[in-house]
């Protein structure tokens, strides 16, 4: 991991973005980061599932922190949809007036498990999938970036990524091709705008709904085994843990911009 000079610093006003917040380890990344927060910092979650949104909103607010939530579809949501939901986020406050502004693009979905790679013909379906998990991250990005364009230089911008986007994993050529594809777009735009901080986080095995969906749903036997023996050995990450994690490659900001960083990677 290549060490870099500029370091983030929340202890001042910090705006905080983190989508797909209502669950998971997005409800976590919003918990750890909302504990290094300074005052007068605002959080934006974003998700559908309003109560849960709530939950996650209660354990994020403290006399530093106040947090507002929307429930949003980020897979219909329009361009204006998205653009306006970070204006009414910022809740009246400019953005000069937060000495950082982050955003987590957390949000994602595992795919249909249940069609062997080499029979994917459904390109309605593929293109749901790529909607969600790529183009409208890239979009929500936009406005992010468009919002924030006079401050480049405090933003930071964290993709949950995978160890998928990587290494082929069998039985999962959506979420591969699509973490492969999210994660160079970031690298991309890393290599274009050095004023921004961008980290490619990848979380690990986390014990989440997600994994749930593919013990449950995967037709590619080894594909199953792999999970539910991480499963059975308990072998799966607290979403807690590998939030932590992120929060300490983030703040200790020795990545380069764009890299792509595991948990399991040496700090
Ligand atoms: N679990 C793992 O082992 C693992 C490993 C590597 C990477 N990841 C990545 O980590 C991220 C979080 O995954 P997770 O494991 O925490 O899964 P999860 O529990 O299923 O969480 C997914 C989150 O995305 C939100 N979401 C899904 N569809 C949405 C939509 N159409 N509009 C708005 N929000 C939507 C969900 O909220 P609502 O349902 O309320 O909308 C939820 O908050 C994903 O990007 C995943 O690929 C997970």
């Amino acid at each position: 991991m290549a060490s870099s000079s500029s370091t983030i610093d929340l202890s001042g006003p910090t705006f905080c973005v983190v989508s797909g917040a209502s669950q998971g380890i997005g409800r976590a990344i919003a918990v750890e980061v909302s504990k290094h927060l300074g005052p007068n910092s605002l959080m934006l979650l974003l998700a559908r599932k309003k109560s849960d949104l709530a939950q996650s909103a209660s354990l994020c607010e403290s006399d530093n922190v106040k947090v507002v939530y929307t429930s949003i579809d980020l897979c219909s949501a329009s361009e204006k949809e998205m653009y306006d939901v970070i204006i009414q986020g910022l809740s009246g406050r400019k953005v000069t007036d937060f000495t950082t502004s982050l955003i987590f693009h957390n949000v994602g979905s595992i795919g249909n498990l249940s069609i062997e790679t080499a029979r994917m013909e459904n390109i309605e379906e593929m293109q749901e999938y790529f909607k969600l998990n790529v183009f409208k991250v890239i979009s929500l990005n936009t406005q992010f970036l468009k919002i924030f364009k006079d401050v480049e230089d405090r933003l930071v911008i964290v993709n949950t990524t995978s160890l998928c986007a990587i290494k082929p994993m069998g039985g999962m050529a959506y979420y591969c091709s699509g973490k492969a594809a999210r994660a160079m777009y970031f690298r991309v735009l890393a290599e274009e705008k050095k004023h921004v901080t961008v980290l490619n986080y990848s979380p690990g095995p986390v014990e989440t709904s997600m994994i749930e969906q593919v013990i449950e749903e995967a037709v590619n036997l080894n594909l199953k085994e792999v999970f539910t023996t991480f499963r059975n050995q308990a072998s799966l990450l607290k979403p807690e843990v590998t939030a932590k994690k992120c929060i300490k490659v983030l703040l200790s900001r020795k990545f380069k911009s764009g890299d792509h960083v595991d948990y399991f990677d040496d700090e």
